[in-house]
């Protein structure tokens, strides 16, 4: 009886607010109204939920692209916890075989989500399998190769594909052309981090002050994650040293220890910056050479680490390679000569 009720108890904690399948607590918002920022893709996916639950129909095939710590994983789980259903989750280099990926779709029941994360990176004969999963919910067995080939159509429930990418330029376009939902997600703005960083204390039953949390939450790289990895260090930091409270200052001490600048820029992004400007006088400079200075290696740049200095305008993208911004010369006070353009040159050049 007793156990019965802490179940009971665990399952309505589970529902509306923040313990996952094994009872732990997660900061991942389970529902779409818990979910903050990224206002417009919410509002397309309440209505494609919304309308596929009406029809009593697994809602359309959905891609989400963007850099990490957005939210796409977040949002396919919440996905299938709105409509109701499973979902089944693997990533793109895990396929390696046909066979992968049929034993996963054959097992689906009706109304599943299959979430593949990474999808870029599903093998071009995996990738093949997917086209009429996708479009007719079938998948087709070849046997005897060659002049006795024969197929067999094995039809699938009906299901929901979410794909998530940090790349959808690499994404062939049958694949891309297959899902009837395609968003990008962007980096959030400082009141949005300032609000998940409110609702992620409030679920750790941390004590933060306004200033704290604005410290913290300018300091996140516009991303979520982000947020919430500082929030925790934070934690440690001043519950060690601050009586557990978080104020402005001990959230700055705490994000100087970590080498989080008042930019949010961490040690990588300040190496990689000055090797631009002093290695290569400000660029442009190709993303292999600095893969190879900083040793980190060419994926890791474009998706994990560049997005972000992008966006925020600390370096520019040009046909011949990343070049620093007079911002990212300004955050190390370092002198900028503005280059002269081609046409400045050409008319200060002399003729002979
Ligand atoms: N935790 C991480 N991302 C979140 C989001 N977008 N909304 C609410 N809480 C979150």
């Amino acid at each position: 009886m007793i156990h019965e009720e802490a179940n009971n108890i665990s399952e309505i904690l589970k529902e509306n607010s923040s313990l996952d399948e094994d009872n732990n607590l997660t900061l991942r918002p389970r529902q779409l109204s818990d979910y903050i920022g990224q206002d417009k893709i919410v509002e397309t996916l309440k209505i494609a939920i919304e309308a596929a639950l009406q029809r009593k129909e697994p809602i359309d095939h959905i891609l989400f692209n963007g850099p990490p710590g957005l939210g796409k994983t977040t949002l396919a789980h919440i996905i299938a916890h709105e409509m109701g259903t499973k979902i089944i989750t693997s990533s793109g280099p895990a396929l390696e075989k046909g066979g992968d990926l049929m034993g996963i779709l054959t097992h689906l029941e009706k109304g599943d989500i299959f979430f593949i994360d990474e999808i870029h990176r599903i093998p071009k004969t995996v990738e093949e399998f997917l086209y009429p999963a996708m479009e007719d919910f079938a998948v087709d067995f070849i046997f005897d190769k060659g002049v006795h080939t024969r197929t067999h159509r094995y039809r699938l429930e009906p299901f929901t594909l979410i794909g998530a990418t940090t790349r959808s330029g690499l994404l062939s376009s049958p694949l891309r052309e297959r899902f009837g939902i395609t968003r990008d997600l962007d980096f959030y703005d400082e009141k949005d981090l300032i609000r998940i960083v409110k609702r992620s204390s409030a679920i750790l039953g941390i004590s933060i002050e306004q200033d704290g949390t604005y410290e913290i939450a300018r300091r996140a790289r516009g991303t979520p994650r982000v947020a919430n990895r500082l929030l925790k260090r934070v934690r440690d930091f001043a519950q060690v040293r601050a009586q557990g409270k978080i104020t402005g200052d001990v959230a700055m001490d705490a994000l100087a220890l970590e080498g989080i600048d008042e930019s949010g820029l961490g040690e990588t992004d300040r190496k990689l910056l000055k090797i631009i400007i002093l290695n290569y006088k400000g660029g442009p400079v190709g993303i292999e050479a600095l893969s190879s200075t900083l040793q980190i290696e060419t994926d890791v740049l474009l998706d994990v680490i560049e997005p972000f200095l992008l966006k925020s305008g600390f370096i520019i993208r040009t046909s011949k390679g990343r070049r620093a911004t007079e911002k990212a010369y300004g955050h190390f006070n370092i002198p900028y000569k503005k280059e002269l353009g081609l046409f400045e040159g050409t008319k200060n050049k002399k003729r002979v």
